[in-house]
């Protein structure tokens, strides 16, 4: 379902509360979505003087999980304005793609062109660590669902939105650029969005991997597909929180993805403000 008359109260709404250094340098500025974990990221935000709760738009979804405050923060991150969505809203709360998709499409709405999507998820390549980063090269979508389900609102985007370069290749290389500078380690891989919220059988993280992921998670598949839709330039940013390798599976209780991501937080903390920088007009 596409919700275009949502999308333009709430567009409207965080507009009127925003600094106008942010929504008339809507273009050049870049857009964040902060993910499980990783809400302390906005607060390296300079100027962060603005920050307008989801609470305060109508319509728009509450953000689920506890660690995730749920308001979008206005400043200027490495010299860019920055607009960060910090929390999300999941499938597994029971929410709709429109709903999930709403920041991304709200975001666009106000002008935002490009776009920075983070999350937390366990790695699937027996190669990486917990509490690292991957740069999204690709996405499998399979939460069984799409944001673009029903009618197609032709001013976002076509019917049939070509898929054959989802990341924007010359982001990707202003992340790993700024990885470089930054002596930060970034891995590249797939990322597979799962529904959730129960976690992988051993089964199923094989399956995956034989799939070709890299990473897995309950979030961003749908976000990029809405941001894609709309013709957004997207770089995709993964917290790794845990390892799920088939053959010596252990548990990865929420207390310890929620720590793990606070160790990557902290490499994104740099990386950030870094990609920020070298990112094109
Ligand atoms: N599986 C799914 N989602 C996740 C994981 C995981 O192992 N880690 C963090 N988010």
């Amino acid at each position: 379902m596409q919700n275009p008359q949502d999308v333009q109260l709430a567009a409207a709404a965080l507009k009127a509360a925003l600094p106008p250094e942010l929504t008339e340098n809507a273009t050049e500025a870049v857009g964040i979505v902060l993910g499980t974990g990783l809400s302390g990221v906005a607060e390296c935000i300079a100027g962060s003087g603005a920050k307008v709760p989801f609470a305060h738009l109508p319509n728009f979804p509450a953000s689920g999980v506890q660690s995730h405050a749920g308001a979008f923060i206005a400043g200027r991150l490495g010299g860019r304005p920055v607009l960060a969505q910090q929390g999300r809203c999941h499938l597994y709360e029971g929410r709709t793609p429109a709903q999930v998709c709403m920041g991304v499409r709200v975001m666009r709405a106000i002008g935002i062109r490009t776009l920075v999507i983070t999350n937390a998820a366990g790695a699937l390549n027996p190669l990486f660590s917990s509490g690292e980063v991957m740069l999204m090269s690709d996405i499998i979508n399979h939460t069984g669902a799409s944001p673009l389900t029903g009618d197609n609102c032709d001013e976002w985007g076509e019917r049939f939105p070509d898929m054959s370069r989802v990341f924007d290749g010359g982001l990707a290389r202003c992340a790993m650029r700024a990885a470089l500078a930054n002596a930060i380690r970034l891995f590249e891989g797939v990322y597979i969005g799962v529904a959730g919220p129960q976690m992988e059988t051993p089964a199923e993280t094989r399956m995956y991997r034989q799939w070709g992921a890299d990473a897995v998670g309950m979030s961003t598949v749908l976000e990029v597909i809405a941001a894609r839709h709309l013709g957004m330039r997207i770089i995709g940013l993964s917290c790794l929180t845990n390892k799920n390798l088939p053959d010596c599976m252990a548990p990865a209780p929420l207390e310890e993805v929620i720590r793990m991501a606070g160790v990557a937080a902290a490499k994104l903390e740099v990386l950030l403000p870094a990609i920020c920088a070298e990112l094109p007009d």
